[in-house]
This record gives structure tokens, sequence and C-alpha cells, in this order.
């Protein structure tokens, strides 16, 4: 496996790639890799005959500067994982091959991009659509790969990618979940085996809440009220939307795709962690 630091370098080798007819799968990352990134490659890698992976921890979409300052790196393990998932080539930049000038671009996609996340953490979704339009813009993939872990994200990557004109496949990949049901994150190895354990209700809860016929305000507030009811857990929203649109609805006839989507904080750094479970 290639480990390119340089845009200069992987847009040469990308280039002889197509040259040779090679199609290209891009899957972005922070790096700090886990099974749910494996399952990404892997796909990727079965279906395009190069997988770039990136690794770059991209400060502009962190608002909470100690989120970022603590955030896991682990570029050595990170690319052994790649090599053994096939991978062709990890591009792992500096900030500043990045981002040698302040990147002032601005993405607005209400409300796709200001609702839950977008509206809890402010810039992040910019920051989001900042990197990954250039890494779209070095690699031109075929197919870019994303984890529906981050629900909200792929939406909002799809609308950046329609309006900026990008052509190439986004594929969402589903959540892989560790045994106890807890969505893979790299932040899962900031948690405590205790507290590992507690986040695990999250997914119990969404689960159960799919089974209890309840309509959509008592399902809501079933899951805040069981999840916020454990120790150690506190729910900062918990919304029910439309899957397209990601607008808060009324009732179980209001969309043709319905998920929730929830962040909570667990533990006492605390650690904030997502999730979303389909109802239809
Ligand atoms: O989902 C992530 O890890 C990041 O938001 C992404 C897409 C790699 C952009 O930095």
């Amino acid at each position: 496996m290639l480990i390119i630091h340089k845009i200069s370098e992987l847009k040469s080798q990308l280039l002889r790639e197509r040259n040779l007819g090679h199609t290209i799968g891009l899957v972005p990352t922070m790096g700090a890799l886990h099974d749910g990134h494996a399952s990404l490659v892997k796909r990727s890698v079965n279906e395009n005959d190069i997988t770039v992976v990136s690794i770059f921890l991209n400060p502009t979409q962190f608002n909470d500067k100690k989120d970022l300052e603590r955030y896991p790196r682990t570029l050595e393990a990170d690319c052994k994982l790649l090599e053994k998932c096939g991978a062709q080539i990890a591009f792992a930049p500096s900030v500043e091959e990045i981002y040698p000038e302040p990147d002032t671009r601005m993405f607005s996609y209400p409300p796709t991009d200001s609702v839950m996340e977008g509206a809890m953490r402010p810039g992040h979704f910019n920051g989001v659509c900042q990197i990954v339009s250039k890494l779209f813009e070095y690699t031109n993939p075929d197919r870019a790969y994303f984890g529906e872990k981050d629900y909200q994200q792929i939406a909002v990557i799809k609308r950046m990618a329609d309006d900026l004109g990008f052509k190439m496949d986004i594929i969402s990949c589903p959540v892989i979940r560790e045994k106890s049901g807890l969505a893979m994150s790299s932040r899962n190895t900031l948690l405590t085996d205790k507290e590992r354990a507690i986040a695990a209700n999250i997914y119990k809860v969404l689960k159960e809440s799919t089974t209890l016929g309840l309509d959509v305000k008592q399902t809501h507030d079933f899951v805040v009220e069981q999840i916020n009811s454990v120790d150690g857990l506190e729910v900062q929203y918990f919304s029910i939307v439309d899957g397209e649109t990601l607008i808060d609805i009324p009732s179980w006839q209001s969309a043709d795709s319905i998920v929730g989507c929830i962040t909570v904080f667990c533990g006492s750094k605390p650690i904030r962690l997502i999730d979303h479970i389909r109802y239809k």
C-alpha cells in the first residue's frame, strides 16, 4: 500500500491509474479506524480497482477545540488495518498541505445542514463540506463511501456533491455495531469499559422504541426518558424526522421514510455519541 502525504503526488498517481482504465473508490476518514471503517474499505476494494483512504483529522469541522485535541490519533495502526483490507493508497496529508490558506468557502444547505447536528455544532457541516469537496476534487472518484452512522452527514454531502456538480456515486454503508449494539465510532475508544457498557443502552432503547406501537410524540418521550434514566447518559437531542428532508414529522403517516436521530452525552468527560434508528 502506498502512503501519500502530498496532493500533487496523489493526483499524479491517480492519473496513472485512470490512464490504465482503473476505477477509483474513495473512503474519507479522520483516522482512528475501526471495523466500521474496515467495512467501507472492503466494500470499496470489492467495487473498484483502486481504493484511496484519506486519513485527515479535519480541524475546520470541529467547533469544540477540546474535542479535536482529544480525538484519537493512530496513523500506524490505521495503515496496518488498511493494508489488511486491501486498500492501495492511504492519503495522509498535513493540515498545512490541505489548508495552506484558511478555507473561507461557505456551504449552506438548509434544512439538511441546519437541523440536529447542524444546530448543535455551528460550522460543523461547513467544515465537512470544505474537506470532502477538496478530497473529491483531488481524487475524482467513481464512488465515495460513507458510514450511515453519520446519517445527517451523508444527506449534507449528497446535497453538496449535487450543488458542485460532482458526478460520483455516493454510497452509504450500514452502521457496524459492537456486540452490545453500540454503534462503532472512533470516539468509543475514549470511553472507559464501564461507560462503554452504559452506552450500549442507547441502541437498546432505540430498538425497543420500534416495538411499542406508540405515536411519534410518545416514542420521542419514551426514548428520552429511558436513556436519561440511565446513570451516566444524557440525551442532547432526539429528533424523529423525515428520512429524506430531515424535518421533524408529527405522525408516522407524514413521510415514507422515518428515522430517529439521537445524540447522547456519556460519562463524566463527557463523550458525545450519535446514533439513529429507522422507523419506516
Ligand atoms: O465522517 C468522518 O469521519 C468525517 O466527517 C469525514 C467525512 C472524513 C470528513 O472529515
